[in-house]
């Protein structure tokens, strides 16, 4: 995997903004992937920013989310639906009929999950994957143990998961222990992945993911299989790295393969 390591958060937002932006410049009506959570809010900070300066239009992009709650309906103030909205999607030109999340409010959840796998393939798959990684090593919501074969379907988060977004919801305010999540093997089809990771509450998750054995107790390592992953961190998550030296060394070699070979993604 290719792993970058950025001196700060707002750096890690820069760079993941850049491989939007080139990517929605190459092709238009790109399909992104997208993750809620605080680590990408810089990212979508930043995409809004080039987007009022006109550098990048999402009119023919679509999007899909990795999850969403079960039980939670849409217009809910704690949905994932309605972060999205609030932190992204207002402030863009997308068209808000492209933007896809798994449905938390299904009559029947079992069904939430094959319906969601349609609507992707429908869409062609997705070009760019963003994601954020749990304190547990979990992606989307595949909690440890998740099996690295799995798509889209209904999932019970840990305690651990519960605990780390209990901050998004009010100490009187029911949180769902129940999500709809993207699965392994869903996520995994993603032609291209950016792993994104800040402050050092990550640092051993990503030193799990990067260079742990690949296994179901760290799901993040399962982005190893993939050929096309760039791990974007912070110094502070970059911290228990054992090769962060070689890392950085092949970074300083970019901008002269780039120059010579130009860039092979
Ligand atoms: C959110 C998601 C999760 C988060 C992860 C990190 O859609 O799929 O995997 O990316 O829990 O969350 P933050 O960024 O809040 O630390």
């Amino acid at each position: 995997m290719e792993v970058v390591i950025a001196k700060t958060q707002v750096e890690v937002a820069k760079r993941c903004a850049d491989i939007c932006c080139t990517l929605i410049k190459k092709k238009p009506n790109a399909v992104l992937g997208l993750a809620t959570g605080t680590t990408p809010l810089p990212v979508y900070k930043e995409l809004i920013q080039r987007h009022r300066a006109d550098e990048v239009s999402f009119r023919q992009v679509t999007t899909f989310n990795l999850d969403e709650y079960l039980g939670l309906a849409p217009d809910h103030p704690r949905s994932y639906r309605t972060f999205m909205n609030e932190n992204f999607f207002e402030h863009i030109d997308i068209d808000i009929e492209n933007t896809n999340l798994p449905d938390g409010n299904a009559e029947n959840p079992l069904k939430a999950g094959p319906e969601y796998e349609e609507r992707l393939r429908e869409a062609g798959g997705i070009d760019l994957q963003i994601l954020g990684i749990g304190t547990n090593g979990h992606i989307g919501f595949n909690e440890p143990t998740s099996s690295l074969g799995s798509r889209t379907r209904l999932k019970t988060l840990t305690e651990i998961t519960v605990r780390d977004n209990k901050r998004f919801f009010k100490s009187e305010e029911f949180q769902p222990r129940l999500v709809i999540t993207m699965g392994i093997k869903t996520i995994l089809e993603a032609k291209r992945i950016l792993l994104l990771a800040t402050g050092s509450r990550k640092a051993q998750a990503i030193a799990d993911a990067v260079e742990g054995p690949l296994s179901a107790m760290c799901p993040a390592s399962s982005l190893q299989m993939h050929p096309n992953v760039s791990v974007i961190v912070d110094n502070a998550a970059a911290a228990k790295l054992q090769l962060k030296e070689y890392y950085l060394w092949v970074l300083s070699h970019q901008d002269y393969l780039l120059e010579r070979f130009g860039d092979p993604r």
